[in-house]
């Protein structure tokens, strides 16, 4: 049997990198986990129980209170999460969460409490996760680092294309202020700030079609399962 790798995918918001890991993790037959949707999921349950990020205890309390899982759901092909047995992949795209969602990723222990899970999801290998932190804190050690980039404008343009289907009423200048306002917290946080792994491949999709980005990610991949 070939050798399983784990592959990780960091880089700033909306530069496709779901996109590419779940197309990656179909191709190789191995499993997606979205890291992200982590963050999402406990920013949503903080949000519906008026959780007040100051307050430490409060912040710890409640994720004791929390319980996440990924379910394959065969209609969508993908993999969804579940907060509390309730299925929220939908609910934690909206903008309310998408505005708060990197403050609440900026404390220790929501860091903590989600990192050991996401570890956990990668003691088998054969995983691809995408995220912020993956090279650097939760996988030190995988095989194969990839660091997304794409110039501003792209990322605008295709994030706001993404939330207009399902809001109309959504501005470009509300995309914009929102995608760099992710990207100032989410860059400059204390605890495992967004960087690039010094041994991850930079990876910039402003000009390629995501079929060549997947031939080029491929060919990483193989050369890594190959043990090259
Ligand atoms: O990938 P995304 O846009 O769904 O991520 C949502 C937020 O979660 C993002 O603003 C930063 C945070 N995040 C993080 O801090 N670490 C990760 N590994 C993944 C996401």
């Amino acid at each position: 049997m070939a050798k399983k790798i784990i592959i990780t995918i960091d880089g700033w918001s909306s530069c496709g990198k779901s996109t590419l890991a779940k197309q990656l993790a179909k191709e190789l037959g191995y499993v997606y986990v979205d890291s992200g949707a982590m963050y999402r999921a406990i920013t949503l349950y903080f949000l519906r129980n008026n959780v007040d990020l100051a307050e430490k205890k409060e912040v710890k309390a409640a994720l004791k209170n929390i319980a996440l899982e990924f379910v394959f759901n065969p209609n969508s092909n993908n993999s969804e999460i579940l907060l509390n047995d309730e299925n929220v992949e939908y609910l934690i795209r909206d903008m309310l969460v998408a505005e708060k969602v990197s403050d609440v990723a900026a404390i220790r222990e929501v860091r903590e409490f989600a990192v050991a899970q996401q570890q956990k999801l990668g003691l088998k290998k054969g995983i691809v996760m995408d995220g912020r932190d993956i090279g650097t804190t939760v996988f030190p050690k995988a095989e194969l680092k990839i660091f997304m980039t794409a110039d501003n404008a792209v990322r605008v343009q295709r994030r706001f294309k993404e939330l207009y289907e399902k809001n109309p009423n959504i501005t470009i200048e509300e995309v914009k202020n929102n995608l760099e306002m992710r990207d100032y917290i989410d860059s400059h946080r204390e605890v495992s700030p967004l960087r690039k792994a010094e041994d991850a491949i930079e990876l910039d999709n402003s000009n390629i079609t995501p079929k060549e980005q997947l031939q080029k990610v491929l060919f990483w991949a193989n050369g890594k399962i190959a043990g090259k």
